[in-house]
């Protein structure tokens, strides 16, 4: 029998290809299970910097043992060890990944023949990868391999993103003048009119809602640039995969479908798992966690002697950073608020000088935290939302935790930080209507008042608009066309 006929017995070789950070790899080593789960080999491919966080934080080996036809492979982001790959920097990662990427890729994929492993595997059938990594493309052309887009994204950040174009047509961005500090910029009314030029989005997105990457002055920018000409290439693939779920975002999934007709949601990711595995007989472990940063589960405990419902759950997931000013605003927030609260703080999250137990943080601030708080560094937040304590979610609006809140049906008050976060705020208070916008403001007063709103004053108008999502998802969660 010749190599070739032999390997056409083995199953379809899948090379996923996350943008190495937090909440995209948590989807994609989603997806990777899912397509293991189907009897399919599958190697995904890390920067080595996320893999070695994975090795130091996460239960990969553990959670993947069982899957026999799941491999990693690695290539370098291009960036020193001691980048921080946080905040505005982020940037700095996609335009690495252009520059050297493209190298590293086909350095690998020849190197390898195609990642075969000396035969045991066929060579990668098809490529499913994140946006902004189309330096692919023309390897896997050569080499004859199809390719698909898995945009880790909402269809309603996905969409003003492919329209890019469009909306500078119709003079809607490049936004003029920068010269303020970025709170006065952001507060300014014109940021109030609505976008005209997104098909379906005409009533609901106004220009503080962009996805905050094209929140520009100058149209030559370098990562704006990225973002347009490698959103457009989706057209290209086979297909495209969203993890949503076609109740929620419908509307908007068929303005897509108009352009690129193979479209798969998918989603919740995370929750379609949870039921396979179920379905399976296989354990969904909270311990298979994907975390870059060590969880820290004393604050399970902490719930655990909480109240049902009586927590705020705070985390503005794993880009954002905070200046001191913005953290003494959400602090004082909080504990003026008078209800509890879990806050995640990430190591790497606050800039310039900060020390929690240093003189400098306002006694009242300790004092409302030692009575009624838990603040750490990392949590395994499925297991947090999921818990009785917790009662509402404030959140910087990553699709993830978007998503995640949805599926547990948690109002959220949302503070996005930047890019397709912007968006889904927006969603999350004017069409789903299950929580409220803080956008572009960061203010102890307004923090008080949303957190008294989402944890009290107006939490059963936002349980209903949640419930009415959880019934929808109910009735299709096993849908996944693709993965059946
Ligand atoms: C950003 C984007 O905003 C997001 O929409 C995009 O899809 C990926 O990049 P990020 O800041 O990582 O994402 O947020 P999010 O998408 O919400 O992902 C964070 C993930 O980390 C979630 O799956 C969440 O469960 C997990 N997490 C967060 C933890 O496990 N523990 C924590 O303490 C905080």
């Amino acid at each position: 029998m010749s190599d070739r006929e032999t390997a056409t017995e083995l199953p379809p070789h899948i090379l996923i290809f996350p943008v190495p950070l937090q909440g995209h790899v948590n989807s994609m080593l989603n997806l990777a299970e899912l397509l293991c789960l189907s009897g399919l080999h599958v190697t995904i491919l890390l920067s080595d910097y996320t893999h070695n966080r994975l090795l130091r934080h996460a239960s990969l080996q553990s959670r993947f043992s069982r899957h026999s036809g799941f491999r990693v492979a690695t290539i370098s982001d291009g960036l020193p060890a001691d980048h921080p790959r946080v905040g505005e920097r982020i940037l700095d990662l996609a335009l690495s990944l252009k520059e050297k990427g493209g190298s590293e890729f086909r350095r690998l994929m020849e190197s390898t023949d195609g990642l075969s492993d000396g035969g045991a595997r066929r060579r990668v059938s098809c490529l499913i990868m994140d946006g902004v990594l189309s330096f692919t493309t023309s390897v896997v052309e050569e080499m004859g391999i199809p390719y698909m887009y898995f945009r880790t994204i909402s269809a309603c950040a996905f969409w003003p993103f492919f329209c890019i174009q469009e909306i500078m047509d119709a003079g809607e961005i490049p936004f003029k003048g920068k010269n303020e500090d970025t709170l006065t910029y952001w507060k300014k009314k014109e940021m109030d009119m609505m976008v005209t030029s997104v098909p379906g989005m005409e009533k609901v997105l106004r220009r503080r809602d962009i996805p905050r990457f094209f929140g520009v002055t100058n149209a030559d920018d370098p990562a704006f640039q990225t973002m347009k000409t490698d959103t457009k290439k989706t057209v290209e693939a086979c297909g495209l995969i969203l993890n949503t779920f076609e109740d929620l975002e419908e509307p908007i999934l068929d303005e897509i479908r108009k352009h690129i007709p193979n479209l798969y949601s998918i989603g919740p990711l995370h929750a379609l798992l949870k039921a396979r595995l179920e379905l399976e007989g296989m354990e969904s472990s909270p311990n298979h966690s994907s975390s870059f940063w060590e969880e820290d589960r004393s604050c399970i405990a902490w719930l655990d002697s909480q109240p049902t419902c009586s927590v705020i759950y705070v985390s503005f997931g794993s880009i954002t950073t905070l200046t001191r000013e913005e953290l003494l605003e959400f602090w004082y927030g909080l504990v003026n608020s008078g209800h509890r609260f879990l806050w995640v703080i990430r190591p790497d999250s606050i800039v310039g000088n900060y020390s929690r137990n240093g003189k400098e943080i306002p006694v009242e601030l300790e004092e409302g935290t030692k009575s009624r708080g838990c603040m750490v560094g990392w949590v395994p937040q499925q297991e947090v939302l999921a818990h009785p304590a917790t009662g509402a979610f404030f959140t910087h609006s990553g699709w993830n935790s978007t998503l995640e809140s949805i599926a547990i049906g948690l109002p959220m008050v949302c503070w996005a930080y930047f890019a397709d976060q912007t968006t889904n705020s927006r969603f999350v208070s004017e069409v789903w209507k299950i929580g409220m916008d803080m956008k572009d403001t960061c203010d102890r007063i307004i923090v008080e008042k949303m957190v008294k709103d989402v944890m009290d004053v107006r939490r059963d108008e936002f349980l209903g608009g949640l419930i009415v999502w959880q019934c929808c998802r109910g009735r299709r969660s096993l849908k996944g066309d693709l993965l059946t």
